[in-house]
């Protein structure tokens, strides 16, 4: 009953700050939702047969790993068995879940080892597209397929004739379609990151969406790649974004209807069938202009769903998260500095100033406020009290993008390079583009050592990871 009389509460009294939800303790009147995750080597049939079957590594078997589909304030339950050759863990993306189930290895947890087992328990508190990957060695072993999507579905869902998911993600493949090595080469830590060529939708070359004329589809989009950003655009149609990174916004087309999804972010969907049956229509991929391709293609049976579309709403209810006190807040400027054809003399390195050679020499392009990161364990970049408000300003010094993630934690971008955000969205990753800023904003209500990092997974392996510490 505890998170009904509460919700009860916050409805009634909207303009007051919350208070920290107790998050560890599982309410009366919550279902129980148990999974198990297997993280192993495996292979999957990514590209057409005749190629052969691609050996990567996934969770039971298939990449993306199984989807998670809860309820909002389920309970959930998940034991994972690790299988691989070395340690891992599993964090739970965008879930604002207790610090010990965050799934970062020495920092909440110690790693779990080859042979053993891990539980992890949290109240899916709020409604909304997420999704599950390792925090160790992420570079690779995200890289070679441990992901998979996290579903918390809203109690009065909208209405739609089909639900979607899309896990997107790219490859970097031989001829013989196995994983090119070597991950953290240094000119993908210090560049734009691992960005392969051979771009899949649920772990496969896409295969056309099939639609019907009048059909309502809720399209649920999850970045899974190391790198790739993309700028997605379905020609001939006007999808509505309705949520992002799974909190809602007020549905509306994103500007120039490009739906830009960075590493790490997601983005829900309503897509009206507008076109006649018997059409097709290209789905554009546009983000790096040299390289627009062709992401999937709209084909339209011969028969209509139904004649009128749907004018039902498709607004989703927000999530109950605590509304940031701006005229209280405390402010801190964060600065992301390094990388290739930068400014940056040098950082912190391990305790001591390095210069950018010998940086360069141990692996480490890039800085947060002027420290390099080397493991999980670091000195807080800001320590926030328990409850209060703070407003970030992220500045990107560097000549790349960067999709900056914060763990425990959903955030208001309120401003970017100064200016007001239409829709004030609450995220919990923001892309910043090389020399622009964003302003985030959140109420530090989740006690914990918190990870702070740019979700291009080469750049948070070479020094782009900070803590943030709620006390
Ligand atoms: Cu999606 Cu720190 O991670
Ligand atoms: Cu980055």
């Amino acid at each position: 009953m505890i998170s009904r009389t509460r919700r009860n509460l916050l409805l009634t009294t909207a303009t007051l700050p919350l208070m920290p939800f107790a998050k560890q303790v599982r309410s009366a009147d919550s279902a129980a939702s148990s999974h198990t995750l297997i993280p192993k080597v495996g292979q999957t049939q990514m590209v057409p047969e005749e190629y052969g079957k691609t050996v990567v590594w996934c969770y039971n078997d298939a990449v993306p790993g199984p989807t998670i589909r809860v309820k909002q304030n389920d309970w959930v339950d998940i034991n994972v068995v690790n299988q691989l050759e070395e340690s891992t863990t599993v964090h739970w993306h965008g879930i604002r879940v207790p610090n010990a189930m965050d799934g970062v290895p020495h920092l909440t947890q110690p790693p779990i080892a080859p042979g053993e087992q891990y539980r992890y328990q949290f109240t899916a508190e709020d409604a909304g597209t997420f999704w599950y990957h390792p925090h160790q060695q992420s570079m690779e072993q995200v890289g070679r397929g441990l992901y998979g999507p996290l579903i918390v579905e809203e109690t009065n869902p909208i209405q739609v004739d089909r639900e979607i998911i899309w896990v997107l993600d790219d490859w970097k493949l031989t001829k013989e379609a196995q994983l090119v090595g070597q991950f953290g080469h240094p000119h993908d830590l210090s560049h734009a990151g691992r960005i392969g060529s051979t771009v899949t939708i649920n772990g496969k070359l896409p295969d056309a969406l099939d639609v019907q004329s009048g059909e309502r589809i809720r399209l649920r989009l999850i970045n899974a790649a190391n790198a790739r950003i993309f700028g997605i655009q379905f020609e001939g149609h006007q999808p509505q974004l309705i949520a992002i990174d799974g909190h809602p916004v007020p549905p509306h087309q994103p500007q120039q209807n490009i739906f830009k999804l960075a590493p790490a972010m997601r983005m829900d969907i309503v897509l009206d069938m507008t076109g006649a049956p018997g059409e097709s229509f290209s789905i554009i991929d546009s983000y790096y202009p040299r390289d627009r391709y062709q992401l999937n293609e709209i084909v339209y049976g011969s028969e209509p769903l139904r004649d009128d579309l749907l004018t039902s709403n498709i607004a989703l209810p927000p999530n109950l998260i605590a509304e940031p006190q701006l005229n209280e807040a405390e402010f801190h400027e964060i600065t992301f500095d390094g990388g290739a054809m930068g400014s940056m003399e040098g950082a912190m390195l391990a305790g001591e100033w390095a210069d950018i050679r010998s940086m360069a020499h141990q692996g480490n392009f890039w800085s947060i406020n002027g420290v390099s990161a080397t493991g999980h364990i670091l000195e807080p970049l800001v320590t926030l009290k328990t409850g209060s408000t703070a407003v970030l300003k992220l500045k990107n010094l560097t000549r790349w993008p960067h999709p900056i993630h914060l763990h425990g934690h959903s955030f208001r971008v309120i401003n970017r390079n100064n200016e007001a955000t239409p829709h004030q969205e609450w995220q919990d990753t923001v892309l910043i583009e090389p020399q622009e800023s964003a302003d985030i904003a959140f109420v530090a209500d989740n006690p914990g050592d918190w990870m702070f990092h740019c979700h291009i997974l080469e750049h948070q392996a070479s020094g782009m990871m900070g803590v943030i510490r709620v006390a």
